[in-house]
């Protein structure tokens, strides 16, 4: 993104071209922003360790054609669920370039995970038997809690530590993988997601020893080679203006250097290293561009936005921070005001108290930034206020890449039953028909 004479650009193409051809609110996508975060991280990677891979989480944006950008850039796809798999099938990926990281598994989501052949990577040790019963895995990892996750989302997303639903307690690793070993399994992976939005490299090295010194005992004891170590997403970016991005290249410096000592410590056969992170690939590479509709001025100054809390989920949910542009005012004065959407909720008023240009005004175009991750997949409907459009560009060119729901997606899949379409109560059979009413007059 880019402001060229208080003009917003989402790469070349004018926030208002975007408003004006596909309507507010709108996801917009940066393709070459996306391959540029891509490219960056894996060449640290792979420079400091070169058995280096990344697959995508795409639960963060689902999107086909942003995934696809991902595929080419040769990332696999970290899968949370079967239709997650299914997304990757229609990317052309399945096998070893597909990681199925589900929890708290459903039957159904046993057996067709492994009908996909897709890596699987259980959460609990519990699930092994389960898993038995249907078929054998050819390829096996656990995701271990190591006991530790931080996250600059606040709690919300911690996902490792006495607090998180997720992952073998490190107490449970070594029988967890010695049952597998047991079972007749022959390949092994390990894998930890312990927080997300890290911008410390310090942060990486840390976790990295956590889980080596877990999984360096299993390797050592059980003589077991793990083919690939993954040490999860939570690349951080910044969301406020002034917040230090991470050193990517300290990170990935770090990481690979504890990685190789452990190896030597434990006399490992040197595993391929993974990462499967997302916000750090698409999340500063979308934008919602918004509208302005309505202003009120009552006890304080409200500016009323069609970017709703069903479009952005994150600042209602996290209290998250996004930051906010208005095209052709971003040099005005400013003023401190609230910012709203038009669900009622009121945590749809999502800014409280933040200086925007003063001279905003109905009709203007807003821009919302850092909505690639977790916006448009963690979109709902509510109140009638439906999904938004996504929209990829690239250079001066714009690709229609998700259509905005329509009215239909409020009906389409709800039946009326036929009693219910008659013009009153009365006019149908009562409930319990004849039988109750006998009982009345008794
Ligand atoms: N791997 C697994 C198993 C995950 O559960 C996640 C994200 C990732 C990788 C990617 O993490 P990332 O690199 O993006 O940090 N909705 C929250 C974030 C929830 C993270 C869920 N898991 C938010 O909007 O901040």
């Amino acid at each position: 993104m880019r402001i060229e004479n208080q003009a917003i650009f989402i790469e070349d193409v004018p926030a208002r071209v975007i408003a004006e051809t596909y309507g507010t609110p709108t996801y917009v996508y940066e393709e070459n922003r996306i391959r540029d975060n891509f490219r960056r991280a894996l060449r640290a990677f792979r420079r400091a360790y070169k058995d280096f891979r990344f697959f995508y989480a795409i639960k963060a944006c689902n999107n086909l054609a942003v995934a696809h950008i991902l595929r080419q850039e040769g990332a696999g796809i970290d899968a949370a669920s079967v239709n997650e798999i299914l997304l990757a099938r229609e990317l052309g990926l399945g096998g070893e370039d597909v990681m199925f990281s589900g929890n708290f598994l459903s039957d159904d989501d046993i057996r067709q995970g492994l009908e996909s052949g897709v890596i699987f990577n259980l959460d609990d040790p519990a699930l092994l038997p389960r898993v038995l019963k249907f078929g054998k895995p050819k390829f096996l990892s656990f995701r271990v809690n190591p006991g530790y996750g931080q996250s600059e989302v606040g709690d919300f997303v911690t996902n490792a530590g006495p607090g998180a639903k997720f992952g073998v307690h490190p107490d449970q690793v070594m029988d967890a993988y010695r049952a597998a070993k047991a079972a007749g399994i022959t390949r092994f992976g390990a894998h930890m997601m312990p927080g997300s939005c890290i911008r410390d490299p310090e942060y990486f090295r840390f976790i990295t020893r956590l889980l080596m010194d877990i999984i360096g005992k299993v390797g050592r004891e059980l003589q077991i080679n793990f083919e690939f170590i993954d040490l999860g997403g939570g690349l951080g970016i910044p969301y406020k203006p002034g917040d230090a991005t991470l050193d990517i290249d300290a990170a990935a410096d770090m990481v690979a250097a504890i990685f190789q000592e452990k190896i030597a410590e434990y006399n490992l056969k040197p595993p391929r290293l993974m990462m499967e992170p997302a916000r750090y690939f698409v999340g500063d590479a979308g934008f919602i561009v918004g509208r302005v509709h309505a202003i009120k001025d009552s006890y304080k100054r409200i500016i009323g936005t069609d970017v709703n809390m069903n479009t952005l989920a994150r600042p209602a949910m996290y209290g998250a921070y996004h930051h906010i542009y208005v095209d052709g005012r971003e040099s005005e004065p400013r003023q401190p005001v609230g910012l709203c959407g038009q669900v009622c909720e009121n945590t749809d008023f999502w800014v409280k108290d933040r200086p925007l240009p003063a001279g905003i005004a109905e009709g203007d175009i807003i821009v919302v930034e850092n909505a690639g991750a977790y916006g448009y997949a963690m979109s709902y409907q509510y109140n009638g206020r439906l999904k938004p459009a996504e929209v990829l560009v690239r250079g001066d060119q714009h690709f229609l890449i998700r259509e905005r729901e329509g009215f239909d997606a409020l009906v389409r899949n709800v039946h009326v039953p036929e009693h219910l379409r008659n013009s009153s109560a009365g006019a149908g059979t009562p409930p319990g028909g004849k039988k109750s009413r006998k009982r009345a007059s008794n």
